[in-house]
């Protein structure tokens, strides 16, 4: 049987633990172009959020009463299609569930074990979070040796990868998360040259002691206030990287924009947004170069990882608690070798 997460209901704000529900139905059949995949990791996305209501979106909503839609680490069991060979493990958008039946398009790639890198990470610092800290950083962000870059949700899946990459370009990197703890990690673990408690901290005050030069680039995840303060500290022909906007994706109603958005003309700065898949044909480049700047031992990564499918929901729900460090994954199963 094909133990499932359902959305019960679309959440209004926040999600709560009944908007979803548990169901055992039979394992799918695949037709011709598609796979039987058995889901090993579940990759817990703030994503997910949003494909939870009925907003317009890059991709539909997910309906009511099917398997909530996630990335995942899976294997194929059953084939029907040409260069997919049963028993290779993939990154794949498919649900959680511990069987998926998708089509190739779902299929983002081949996964090949990377010695001394653990198979989960593929869906981490070597997956969406990474290859979203380096191509935003790298090719949005565009650092240069000497300047300051300043990130949101720092201790989160990407914003953990981003300061120190800008630290591997020559870059001062300073991070705001939402403890004193997490702020610690960022510092004495990472190599963030400083860390802001926002929720504690008088943010422009703080900006102003830790980003003594402005900022350069400012690799925005969150949005709202500390966006528009953030704005207040952009050097002239600043880069903002729009990468997300956490602290509005549970908003029941359309956010008032940034009402300091008149620094960029003053500065005449840009603020670019982007998705990780416009950087789709260099995803190759960009996990080579993550690999081995974790073999030099320049990169480190943290994935918090529960066991069972029943956990994906609370699990979720810590992407808004902010109770966690680095990366939040579900493990459903070992690979069959
Ligand atoms: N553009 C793309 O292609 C792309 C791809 C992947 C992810 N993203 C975006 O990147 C961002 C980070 O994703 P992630 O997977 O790495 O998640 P994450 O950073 O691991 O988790 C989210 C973090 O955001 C912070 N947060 C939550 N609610 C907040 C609020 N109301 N105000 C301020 N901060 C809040 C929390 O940390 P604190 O304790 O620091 O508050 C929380 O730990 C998200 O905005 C996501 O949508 C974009």
């Amino acid at each position: 049987m094909n133990q499932q997460v359902l959305l019960r209901r679309r959440p209004e704000g926040v999600p709560a633990a009944d908007d979803f529900e548990m169901a055992e139905r039979p394992v799918g059949k695949p037709g011709p172009g598609e796979v039987l995949l058995k889901n090993l990791y579940l990759s817990i996305d703030p994503a997910i959020r949003g494909w939870m209501s009925d907003a317009k979106s890059y991709l539909p909503p997910i309906e009511l009463g099917a398997p909530v839609r996630s990335g995942t680490l899976s294997q194929i069991v059953e084939s029907h299609a040409d260069d997919w060979p049963a028993g290779q493990i993939v990154q794949a958008l498919a649900t959680w569930e511990s069987f998926s039946v998708v089509p190739t398009e779902n299929l983002h790639g081949k996964v090949r074990a990377i010695e001394g890198i653990p198979l989960h990470a593929m869906l981490s610092v070597l997956g969406g979070n990474g290859l979203t800290a380096y191509f935003g950083l790298l090719e949005v962000g565009q650092p240069r040796e000497g300047e300051t870059v300043l990130v949101s949700a720092a201790a989160g899946g990407v914003g953990s990868i981003v300061g120190q990459i800008a630290r591997i370009q020559g870059c001062r990197a300073v991070g705001l998360t939402g403890s004193d703890e997490k702020c610690a990690w960022l510092t004495d673990e990472l190599g963030y040259d400083a860390a802001i408690n926002y929720k504690r901290a008088d943010l422009k005050a703080a900006l102003k002691e830790s980003c003594p030069k402005g900022v350069d680039v400012f690799f925005d995840s969150v949005g709202g206030d500390l966006l528009n303060t953030a704005l207040t500290r952009l050097n002239r022909k600043g880069r903002v990287v729009l990468c997300g906007a956490i602290s509005q994706i549970n908003a029941t109603e359309l956010p008032p924009g940034p009402s300091n958005y008149l620094q960029l003309l003053a500065k005449s700065a840009r603020m670019e947004g982007f998705t990780t898949l416009d950087f789709a044909r260099r995803y190759d480049e960009g996990r080579a170069q993550l690999a081995q700047w974790i073999r030099e031992g320049k990169l480190r990564y943290r994935d918090e990882i529960v066991e069972g499918i029943d956990q994906a929901p609370s699990h979720l729900l810590r992407l808004f608690s902010g109770d966690h460090r680095g990366k939040l994954m579900v493990k459903l199963a070992d690979p069959e070798v």
